[in-house]
């Protein structure tokens, strides 16, 4: 990811502490650092976690956010618990009950827990981790990209770049791609109530000079029903064996509204997305966030006194709404789901 500090130095190309260009996060010396992503776009800083219970904090929290950041948060956090000595069956406990929707955490520490009872160098197993999820997300930006036509229109909702995955995205990997290839793109991005994950979006696709409007997010129809968007390509957080995905809250209306509208609605992830244990949607647990964060804008308070919210972090959209999941297998139809999960089972067994 080529960043560029978007507010006070616009256009200055952002390299980390050690001259690298930057990720979302990262493990140095004795820590794991982190772009603040609560931050951002206004303020360009980083979160550093020298312990187990910070990396807790910045998955809580949502320093880092993103289902497959998020599980390469994880996997540093066990790495960070063997190398200071710590219990690893707690460690293992404290860093998934931070957030529970997100399937690629749960991978991420199994794999992890597994390394320690093996031995392994586990800040090289995390490291890897984190390089293997950069490729994935780079083979699905090969695959997804012939779906992006030329002057192609894409809407997507909450952020699934660089941002959410350690470096190059899900949703957005074939954005990027198609634009690499020369293909002019538009995207429309949701502003994603209420935590406005839009607004990472919008600053990635600044970074990467790909032209995009924000959105509110109740103005999707609007542009749907107009003809003004072409293809929708969302992010994954978890998906089960159906096809069945959770992912941010509001994707699944984006769906119906797409449905409805003969619009293809593409979902973008990794097989570390896919939760092979679960038949359907009703089987994913769906993380509800403190109310503060629909009543409150960066703590100013919105509504009234005393009022009361609700703060579901995602919803399930049906498979029978997603026209393809793309992967770093390739393009799959949800009655295909079948194919991908033989591929997956493969690579696993060796
Ligand atoms: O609550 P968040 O910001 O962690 O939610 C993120 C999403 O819903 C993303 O779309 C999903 O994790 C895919 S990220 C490649």
């Amino acid at each position: 990811m080529a960043l560029h500090e978007s507010d006070n130095i616009r256009g200055g190309e952002m390299k980390g502490p050690d001259g690298k260009e930057l990720r979302a996060l990262w493990f140095e010396g004795d820590k794991i650092v982190f772009i603040d992503q609560r931050r951002l776009p206004y303020r360009l800083e980083f979160f550093e976690a020298k312990t187990v219970e910070k990396a807790a904090e910045a998955i809580n929290d949502m320093v880092v956010r993103g289902a497959p950041a998020i599980g390469a948060a994880g996997a540093y956090g066990m790495a960070l618990a063997s190398v200071t000595g710590k219990n690893i069956d707690e460690a293992y406990r404290m860093l998934s009950s931070t957030r529970p929707t997100a399937h690629d955490l749960f991978h991420a520490l199994y794999i992890m827990r597994d390394a320690v009872y093996k031995k392994k160098d586990t800040v090289k197993a995390a490291e890897d981790y984190a390089e293997d999820i950069v490729r994935r997300c780079r083979k699905i930006g090969e695959y997804g990209a012939p779906l992006i036509e030329n002057r192609a229109r894409v809407l997507t909702h909450c952020n699934a770049g660089a941002l959410a995955t350690v470096d190059y995205g899900t949703a957005l990997a074939p954005i990027r791609k198609a634009k690499e290839e020369g293909k002019e793109v538009f995207v429309f991005v949701d502003e994603t109530r209420p935590r406005l994950q839009g607004r990472l979006t919008a600053w990635e696709l600044m970074q990467e000079e790909i032209q995009h409007s924000i959105i509110a997010d109740n103005a999707a129809g609007f542009f749907m029903k107009g003809g003004d968007i072409d293809i929708v390509i969302v992010g994954a957080d978890r998906i089960a064996r159906n096809g069945d995905t959770a992912n941010k809250i509001g994707t699944y209306e984006k769906a119906v509204l797409a449905y409805e509208n003969g619009i293809p609605f593409y979902v973008a992830a990794p097989a570390s997305t896919f939760d092979l244990k679960i038949k359907r949607g009703e089987e994913i647990e769906i993380e509800f966030r403190d109310e503060r964060e629909v009543l409150e804008f960066q703590g100013h308070p919105l509504f009234g006194e005393g009022e009361g919210a609700e703060n579901p972090a995602f919803d399930v959209t049906p498979f029978r709404l997603i026209s393809g999941f793309i992967t770093e297998y390739g393009v799959f139809r949800p009655e295909d789901l079948g194919r991908l999960f033989e591929l997956i089972k493969k690579e696993a067994e060796g």
